[in-house]
């Protein structure tokens, strides 16, 4: 499940690969925008005021990000991307660090570009940070001590930047990648980071009980990966990869 509240606590961090995504797409007046997955839509209702005249579209697999999307305003509802398909006016897609959760997303974007209307922008990113320290570190505890839970971690989902532009050959492609040296205030900062998102189906699959052990093992890993300053802030890099694509 989806904690609104503490995806949003990083909001600063995750809204700037979006808005350096979105600053790509040269759309000047679309008719219909997309978001596929949405998420809490705190960033969808940027692409509303970027483009006041278009008909903004938003969906996300979450009923909690769904609400909580709706709460502010955004006529998100709950869907799949991977059964998405676009309506003839849609001129621009966003999809900001979702696609890394959908298993076969490649041929997802061959699809989109194929049913886009010629002149449309796509414009995705995803996280690149999967053989980082703290994923390999995820991994090691599991392999050494929750044997049951291999299952749950994939091998990285993403492609790199050339394989994106490769996916979405025949269209005019931007694809690059970045690593943004993240300042996490708080204690055990990383952990909490990755709580909200590649731990999620580690936690789902534990009870309270067993959470609370796991945490307690990878912490002081995470400690030791990411060392919190004297200050109190923790360096944590992270990689992500973008793609934006014009259909011819
Ligand atoms: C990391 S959040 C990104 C949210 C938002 N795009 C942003 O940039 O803040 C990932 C979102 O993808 C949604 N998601 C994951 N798999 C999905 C799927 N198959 N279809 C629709 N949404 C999905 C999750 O519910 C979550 O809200």
């Amino acid at each position: 499940m989806w904690d609104p509240g503490k995806y949003l606590a990083f909001a600063d961090h995750r809204s700037r690969p979006f808005h350096e995504l979105v600053a790509r797409v040269g759309a000047t007046a679309p008719r219909r925008v997309v978001d596929l997955g949405c998420g809490p839509g705190n960033l969808t209702a940027s692409l509303a005021q970027r483009w006041p005249s278009a008909v903004v579209e938003a969906l996300d697999s979450s009923p909690e990000m769904v609400s909580a999307a709706r709460a502010r305003g955004v006529d998100a509802r709950v869907g799949d991307v991977a059964s998405w398909e676009p309506e003839p006016d849609t001129d621009v897609v966003v999809t900001n660090a979702v696609l890394q959760w959908v298993p076969g997303h490649e041929d997802l974007l061959r699809q989109w570009v194929r049913a886009l209307p010629s002149g449309a922008w796509l414009a995705m990113q995803v996280p690149g940070n999967f053989s980082g320290p703290s994923h390999e570190l995820v991994r090691s505890l599991v392999d050494a001590s929750w044997p049951a839970l291999r299952g749950l971690l994939r091998p990285s989902p993403v492609l790199d930047p050339v394989g994106y532009a490769e996916v979405l050959d025949g269209c005019a492609v931007d694809a690059w990648e970045t690593t943004y040296l993240q300042r996490l205030e708080g204690e055990d900062a990383v952990l909490e980071w990755i709580t909200g998102t590649a731990l999620r189906p580690i936690r789902a699959a534990l009870d309270d009980g067993e959470w609370a052990a796991f945490r307690g093992r990878l912490a002081p890993l995470l400690r030791e990966a990411y060392p919190r300053r004297a200050d109190g802030t923790t360096w944590f890099p992270f990689r992500r990869v973008f793609a934006v694509a014009r259909v011819p």
